[in-house]
């Protein structure tokens, strides 16, 4: 199973990104299935049905979340409708979004979840704990392909040794910096501790650079400005074994594309 997965996709300019690198990636990597992380997809806040819907038609088949999932209050609903939209799973069940989904293509299948992590991050239940119980109660043998929307590295590389030999893939989201660590774990986990940001990079994680300077140097409070300046592809692109379900390879992609 060949996979591709997009790190944060940033608003406006991580949409036009994805939209100018995807056919091409399309060509090179062949992907069964394209995820890309859409927490930040409506100006870096969020998403909406008018942002994500164009990101299905082009060819991703779901997105993951993380803790902006929910900015919009004017797509809570749409984000309750929409099954390809996977929320953190450790959150409270009350909140919209599909914590499971599986893809399918033919005999290929993929189980698609998400967690958050607790350090330096809004408050949710252990990811390890929600995990555990959750594998417990799946026992279908579908490769499962986590992302793990965390902030601190540790947390994550911990995450990756736990999840190695259950998972095929532990891919980490929100810091929107890539991490040049992506490798097989023994047991056939592909893991990065971070895919990165699919956006504007010259920019501080996004956002317009002298804004977020500005307000170190001054603590003035200031609106928040997507940049639209040296627009980045970040991803994975992962293969699996068909017939044992864990991971052969992971290449990290970083490409500019201005
Ligand atoms: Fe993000
Ligand atoms: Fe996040």
């Amino acid at each position: 199973m060949r996979i591709l997965f997009f790190g944060d996709v940033f608003g406006k300019a991580g949409r036009q990104a994805l939209f100018t690198a995807l056919p091409g990636l399309k060509q090179e990597f062949k992907p069964d299935f394209i995820i890309a992380n859409a927490e930040n997809l409506a100006d870096g806040k969020g998403l909406t049905e008018k942002t994500l819907h164009p990101i299905f038609n082009e060819g991703v088949d779901a997105v993951t979340g993380g803790n902006h999932l929910w900015d919009r209050a004017d797509s809570l609903d749409y984000i309750r409708r929409e099954i390809r939209i996977v929320k953190p799973m450790n959150y409270p069940p009350t909140i919209p979004g599909n914590p499971y989904h599986v893809l399918e293509k033919g005999e290929l299948k993929l189980g698609i979840i998400c967690l958050c992590g607790q350090t330096y991050m809004p408050s949710c239940d252990s990811p390890f704990l929600t995990l555990e119980h959750f594998l417990t109660e799946q026992h279908d043998g579908i490769p499962i392909l986590l992302d793990f929307h965390a902030e601190s590295t540790s947390e994550k590389r911990a995450m990756g040794w736990y999840a190695d030999g259950k998972l095929c893939a532990v891919i980490g989201t929100h810091t929107h910096i890539q991490t040049a660590d992506e490798e097989i774990l023994p047991l056939g986990c592909a893991y990065v501790t971070d895919v990165g940001m699919t956006g504007a990079h010259d920019s501080v994680i996004g956002i317009k650079k002298n804004i977020i300077v500005d307000k170190f140097l001054t603590s003035i409070p200031n609106r928040y400005v997507a940049s639209d300046l040296g627009l980045q592809i970040n991803a994975v692109f992962i293969e699996t074994d068909d017939e044992t379900g864990i991971a052969t390879d992971i290449t990290r992609i970083k490409r500019d594309l201005q």
